[in-house]
């Protein structure tokens, strides 16, 4: 065999992207599935159709927030007039349930994490508040507000998401007034376990504040704008401050007051990245922390759980953090792997291999170095590697889902069999949103 052949065979097996069980378009169905199903209000998204062992039919604000920003995405490149109109008509549904739930809860409490599938808020005891869901509620909203402002429907935007009155009343900016207010407060965190700061709501948090002064200031709202940007800032300081040099990875939360101790190694941080990421770099992928914090995660990870030693040439199963004692049904055993966890570790490496094809100025070896990968001699090779590793975590995630494609919230460290809410939304957004980045 001469070696351009055997350079084609090797490049055509590195990106053909098929996995046996899992697909997008599957996975989109499931989570259209778990959207205002029957029994429930309009817009409602529930975590999970499971409604006992664990109960997760319920609308939560990070969940529904995070589920909706990928159907936005998935509308913006759906070619189908049909499939993208219904898509663009879920979008319109959540506003108005955006709306609703606001307005049930009052100003004061929108940090309130969860709501009944007929819209009451979920008053029973709970980690309250959690800052980061009208700041994931905002971003969302604002994505669908510029895309409705560049269609022409300005004024659908002005009386329906955006309105500069105070106080606030519009979904938008009810949300970016909370956050303006209450970034620096102390919340639970993305798993509603431990009382503090944390680095996934502030970067969430700033996106909302910087996305939002942008649409303020198309809408002609410019003091809004200019106080939201001030606030942005205090909220990038904040974040700086998550860095610790001394452990050599960026630490998911500080100034806890209440909650299980952690090693504060946690991939709500790589959550945080891509929910967090504004377009500026700004712990952006290829930020040499952010990348260290990847590595440090991944190996983590790697020594706990067994199927990570029992099945290498799929990529590494990823938990939440090492320490989980959650395992889907009860929060006294050990933690697993989630599907939604190692999704977020492929979409890293996909966006970072992106951001680094696109760039001009990339440190070979010293990228290589930071992300412990070896053999990196052009810049072609760096990137089939990373889009490579990418895979693996997909690959991880198809192993164990079920042959229809199903996934559940988490799969076993010893066996691998799926565990927790069946079905869950976020695992199959979670999925989507890496896919969109292949
Ligand atoms: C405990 C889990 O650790 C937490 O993440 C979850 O939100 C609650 N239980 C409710 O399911
Ligand atoms: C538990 C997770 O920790 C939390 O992030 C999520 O919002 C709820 N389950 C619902 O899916």
């Amino acid at each position: 065999m001469n070696y351009l052949l055997i350079a084609l065979l090797f490049t055509a097996n590195l990106f053909a992207v098929e996995f046996n069980k899992i697909d997008d378009k599957k996975s989109l169905e499931l989570l259209l599935n778990n959207i205002h199903p029957s029994g429930t209000e309009k817009g409602v998204v529930v975590a999970s159709p499971s409604k006992s062992q664990p109960n997760y039919f319920y609308h939560w604000v990070r969940d529904a927030a995070l589920v909706m920003s990928t159907i936005f995405d998935v509308m913006v490149v759906e070619q189908d007039p049909i499939k993208k109109n219904q898509l663009k008509s879920l979008m319109y549904d959540f506003v108005a349930r955006v709306q609703s739930n606001q307005q049930a809860s009052g100003f004061f409490n929108l940090g309130e994490p969860k709501y009944h599938v007929d819209g009451r808020p979920f008053t029973g005891p709970w980690g309250r508040p959690q800052h980061d869901g009208p700041a994931l509620r905002a971003v969302t909203l604002i994505k669908f507000a510029n895309y409705l402002i560049d269609e022409g429907q300005e004024q659908w935007v002005r009386e329906n998401l955006y309105t500069p009155e105070l106080p606030a009343l519009s979904p938008i900016k009810m949300d970016l007034e909370y956050t303006a207010i209450y970034f620096n407060s102390h919340g639970f965190d993305y798993w509603e376990e431990v009382m503090g700061l944390h680095f996934s709501t502030a970067m969430a948090q700033r996106r909302a504040l910087l996305s939002g002064a942008k649409l303020a200031r198309r809408l002609g709202d410019n003091g809004a704008a200019d106080f939201y940007e001030i606030k942005a800032q205090k909220v990038s300081k904040l974040i700086e401050t998550f860095w610790n040099p001394n452990k050599g990875h960026i630490e998911s939360t500080l100034n806890q007051t209440r909650g299980v101790y952690k090693s504060q190694l946690d991939v709500s941080v790589i959550l945080g990245v891509h929910h967090g990421d504004n377009g500026d770099g700004f712990f952006g992928v290829e930020d040499s922390r952010v990348m260290a914090t990847a590595v440090k995660i991944e190996e983590s990870f790697k020594q706990i759980y067994s199927i990570n030693k029992s099945q290498d040439h799929l990529g590494t199963a990823i938990g939440r953090y090492p320490e989980d004692t959650y395992d889907g049904y009860r929060t006294d055993r050990l933690g697993n792997p989630w599907f939604l966890a190692t999704f977020a570790m492929g979409e890293y490496y996909l966006r970072l291999e992106k951001r680094l094809r696109n760039s001009s100025s990339v440190n070979i070896q010293d990228v290589c170095h930071r992300l412990q990968l070896s053999g990196c001699d052009s810049k072609d090779k760096l990137l089939s590697k990373l889009r490579n590793k990418a895979l693996g975590f997909f690959k991880r995630a198809d192993y164990h889902a079920d042959d229809n494609g199903h996934m559940d919230e988490q799969m076993s460290r010893f066996n691998g069999f799926m565990m927790g809410a069946r079905d869950l939304t976020w695992s199959y957004a979670a999925h989507i949103s890496a896919a969109l980045q292949l």
